[in-house]
Parts: structure tokens; C-alpha cells; sequence
């Protein structure tokens, strides 16, 4: 068996150890409260950041996320222990209870994210696809009461020398699609069929609401909803989404809190 398909051992604190042992392991109010605490302490207080780094397929995904883009920037912006707890979701959780579907990012900048699930899931959820969304071209209309962004903001990408670079990294499991989430999504998501994890990571209340909304009916039961933006201080929009939409309305709990929001689909 290669490094990379050996199992994780993962450790916490000895303060934690009462308190795991009596969670619930059955799923509650929709979400899996124990691999949600186990995950985001592991990353906190114990020792999923090591076993990422021991972890070949974890580097290598990181070390091309992290590549310099013709622009200068690291493909991308997304700090390293949210790509840990996106890894520690597929090698946890995906791949030893697989959902059916495809991985779809919503916001990808210079591609950072999306070619590190792409990469993760090429090792880890074999057959498993993944598809980034955005204008490719910066923000769309803000929402002037919520969001600190204006329109335009993040920078305008260069979308053939992304899936160029793509192709020669051999991430034949990962594409594009370029526009607004309102003008795609509802002709792209019937093609990809069912979603397994979305990552949400599009910083204002508008790209939420309408990446939520148009994903949802595709949601596999136990999809993962993953939102980059709502607890980063400059996102006070994309949280209020959040809270109108899987909070109030649709009655969901959080799976994780740390170092981001993490969600269940019920159905
Ligand atoms: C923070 S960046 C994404 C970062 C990226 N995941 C990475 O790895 O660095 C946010 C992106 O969301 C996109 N975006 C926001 N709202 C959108 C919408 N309604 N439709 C399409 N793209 C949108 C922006 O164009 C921007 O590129």
C-alpha cells in the first residue's frame, strides 16, 4: 500500500477525550456532530495538520494550490487549514462513506482550490469530478447594505492559461465554467448530475444566496456544504446568507465551525 492510501491515526488533546467518547456517532439534526468536532479539533487541537504533512497526496495537492500564477499571485488565496479540513473531508469521511457525486467550487480565482480537490479526489475519490464556477472576471454586483466588496474586485484570470496549466498538471477530472452563477449553473448542474461536496468560496451575500439556492435540488443526502468565506471578517455578507437560508429557513445546524463553516444536506 502506498503512504498515500494508508489510513490516519488521528489524535487530540487528552482534555478532549471525556468529551468524545460520549458523542453521538449516529448523525443528528442532520450532521455528523462527532466527524465535525473530530476534524476541526484534529486540525486545533490534535494532529491532522502532521498527518497532512506526512501525507504525499496532501503536499503535492497543496504544493501545486500554492504555485505561483503567471500574475505573480499563488494560485490560491484559501489558507492552509481550510484545505486541510477540505482533505481531511475527502480521506476522513468521502472516501471511507462515499456520497454519490461531483465536487463543485463556487469561486475559483486563479484555480487555487479547485486544483487542490481535483488533485485530492484524483487519489483519494476515484471517478469523482470536480467543477469550478466564476465570472473569471472579478466580482459581480455587491450587495451595497451587506458587502464590503465592490463590483469587479479579485482579479480578472486568464481562463485558457488556467485550464492549460490544468491539462499539464494531468487534472483531467477538473474544468471550468465561466459566468455568473445565475446564468450557469442552471444549464451546467442537470450535465453534472449529483453533487457530493460544494465548496462555497465566493465572499458576498449574492453568490451564497445563488449558489446555495440553484445546488440544492442537486445535493446528495449528505453532501457537504463547505463556506470558505462567512467567519473571515470581510465577509459579514456571505454569513448573513448563511444564516437567512441554512439557519432559519431550512432549520440546519453546523457540522463544523472550524477553521470553517461546514453543512449537511438532510434529504
Ligand atoms: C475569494 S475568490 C475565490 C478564491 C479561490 N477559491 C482560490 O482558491 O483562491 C472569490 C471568487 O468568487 C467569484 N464570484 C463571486 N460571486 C460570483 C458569482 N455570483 N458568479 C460567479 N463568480 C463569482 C469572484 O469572481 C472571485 O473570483
Amino acid at each position: 500500500m502506498s503512504a498515500s492510501n494508508t489510513e490516519w491515526d488521528v489524535q487530540l488533546q487528552s482534555f478532549l477525550n471525556d468529551g468524545f467518547s460520549r458523542l453521538p456517532r449516529e448523525p443528528q439534526k442532520g450532521r455528523d456532530i462527532y466527524s465535525g468536532y473530530l476534524r476541526g479539533c484534529g486540525l486545533r487541537f490534535g494532529n491532522i495538520g502532521a498527518l497532512c504533512l506526512a501525507d504525499p497526496v496532501f503536499t503535492k495537492a497543496f504544493e501545486l494550490a500554492r504555485a505561483t500564477a503567471p500574475d505573480g499571485q499563488p494560485r490560491t488565496v484559501v489558507n492552509e487549514l481550510n484545505l486541510a479540513n477540505l482533505f481531511a473531508i475527502m480521506k476522513l469521511n468521502l472516501s471511507r462513506q462515499p456520497i454519490p457525486g461531483h465536487i463543485v467550487e463556487y469561486g475559483c480565482l486563479r484555480g487555487g482550490s479547485a486544483i487542490f480537490m481535483a488533485y485530492a479526489a484524483k487519489h483519494l475519490l476515484p471517478g469523482v469530478r470536480v467543477i469550478g464556477f466564476d465570472t473569471f472576471a472579478g466580482l459581480p454586483d455587491t450587495n451595497p447594505n451587506t458587502d464590503v466588496y465592490d463590483r469587479g474586485a479579485f482579479d480578472t484570470v486568464d481562463l485558457d492559461e488556467l485550464r492549460s496549466y490544468v491539462a499539464s498538471i494531468g487534472l483531467d477530472n477538473l474544468s471550468f465554467v465561466k459566468g455568473t452563477f445565475d446564468a450557469t449553473l442552471g444549464t451546467a448542474l442537470p450535465g453534472i448530475g449529483q453533487v457530493c461536496l460544494a465548496h462555497i468560496d465566493c465572499d458576498i451575500y449574492d453568490g451564497v444566496v445563488s449558489a446555495y439556492e440553484l445546488t440544492k435540488p442537486y445535493l446528495s443526502p449528505g453532501a457537504y456544504l463547505v463556506f470558505d468565506d462567512p467567519l473571515v471578517p470581510t465577509c459579514i455578507g456571505a454569513f448573513e446568507a448563511v444564516e437567512e437560508l441554512l439557519v432559519r429557513r431550512d432549520g440546519l445546524h453546523a457540522e463544523q465551525i472550524f477553521p470553517h463553516l461546514v453543512y449537511r444536506h438532510p434529504d
